[in-house]
């Protein structure tokens, strides 16, 4: 009797350590807790990560938030004054219960810009003062909404031009509002919710030649009194870029402007950098080897060192994607191409990059 009563609690307790051992992380402190006295951990996320076992990992973890698409102004206003709120109120209200802080993206962008927003009444190109109009409905409305929840909002997206001779995008938006696309737009969005901080954000902002145009830009913006207050830096990276001494040279650059300073889109793709789209190759590999787990762990370590370093400019530091279950890089450049580019794997576990960041 006695040995069988043995076995049997014996075989229970293996059981549970079994059970438990892939959630030891969890009794570890999260991300938020590590980072508590230097900036806040963000996530960018989608409706579709607000409930059961992501819900939980995003609550335990990080202390702010980005919504990934839902806030864009294609998504949000698809129609001219008709405005879809459900997905950019659940994850309002996903933050504000959780005590999760939430930045706003993006108010203005190249990309994911509605067709009709261009196009006037005679089917023809908007006039200027028809579209700053618009612009402001469209900024007014949507601040004012959360103003008092969205405590940052990333005004302009990515508006430097990629030919290193040029300035600003050669954009719709700039082709008919000029510099007024980014005067104005900071000016409304400050206008409805004085209280927010204002970013410019964009990608590529380590390398040296587009750090100085980027540089310029807002120089000349604060000079103008245009109510600025911060950079948000992609932080779309990989194994190879940024060099530690060009992450360090463009935080001290940009926050020489007195400009907060943000890492608002942050992964490591395990892949090098490619700008254009591309098929798929035949036997091309998307193997996550532990040689690359182990060198993004390093990179991890590097680039949250540097972070730490400069706690004094930085004021949050936002994952782009929540694991590697799903991330955009799983299609951009390479569609279908699995990436590994986060902190959590595909099974929500921490990687090695986890404790890379947490050990120091
Ligand atoms: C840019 C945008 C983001 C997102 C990524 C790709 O960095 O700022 O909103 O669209 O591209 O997912």
């Amino acid at each position: 009797m006695l040995p069988n009563l043995f076995k049997k609690l014996t075989f229970l307790l293996l059981l549970c350590t079994v059970v438990a051992l892939p959630h030891l992380a969890f009794s570890q402190p999260g991300l938020k807790d590590v980072y508590k006295d230097y900036f806040p951990i963000g996530v960018a996320v989608g409706t579709r990560n607000l409930s059961g076992e992501e819900a939980a990992l995003i609550k335990k973890q990080f202390n702010s938030i980005t919504a990934e698409n839902a806030m864009k102004m294609g998504p949000i206003q698809p129609e001219e004054g008709k405005f879809y709120w459900k997905d950019t109120d659940a994850i309002v209200s996903f933050a504000v219960e959780n005590g999760i802080k939430i930045r706003g993206h993006n108010l203005g962008w190249h990309e994911q810009t509605p067709k009709w927003i261009f196009i006037g009444k005679d089917g023809k190109t908007v006039s200027k003062s028809v579209l700053l109009q618009r612009l402001k409905d469209h900024i007014t409305t949507v601040v004012s909404r959360y103003k008092g929840k969205i405590y940052a909002w990333d005004v302009i997206n990515e508006a430097i031009d990629d030919d290193p001779s040029k300035s600003l995008r050669q954009s719709p938006w700039y082709q008919i509002l000029g510099d007024d696309f980014l005067v104005k737009a900071f000016e409304y969005a400050h206008a409805a919710d004085p209280e927010a901080q204002l970013f410019y954000n964009d990608y590529n902002t380590e390398f040296p030649e587009k750090r100085e145009r980027i540089y310029t830009l807002l120089k000349g913006l604060l000079a103008k009194g245009v109510p600025i207050h911060g950079i948000g830096l992609q932080a779309h990276w990989s194994l190879q870029e940024p060099s530690a001494e060009n992450l360090r040279a463009a935080i001290e650059r940009y926050a020489s402007l007195g400009l907060k300073i943000q890492f608002t889109e942050l992964d490591l793709s395990i892949y090098p950098w490619e700008k254009n789209k591309r098929a798929r190759r035949t036997g091309e590999s998307d193997v996550f080897t532990p040689e690359l787990e182990q060198q993004q762990a390093d990179r991890y370590a590097m680039v949250f060192k540097i972070f730490r370093e400069y706690k004094d400019v930085i004021t949050n530091v936002t994952f782009w994607n929540v694991s590697d279950r799903y991330s955009w890089l799983d299609e951009y450049p390479v569609r279908g191409r699995k990436n590994y580019p986060l902190l959590f794997d595909t099974k929500l576990q921490p990687k090695k990059a986890f404790w890379a960041v947490t050990k120091f």
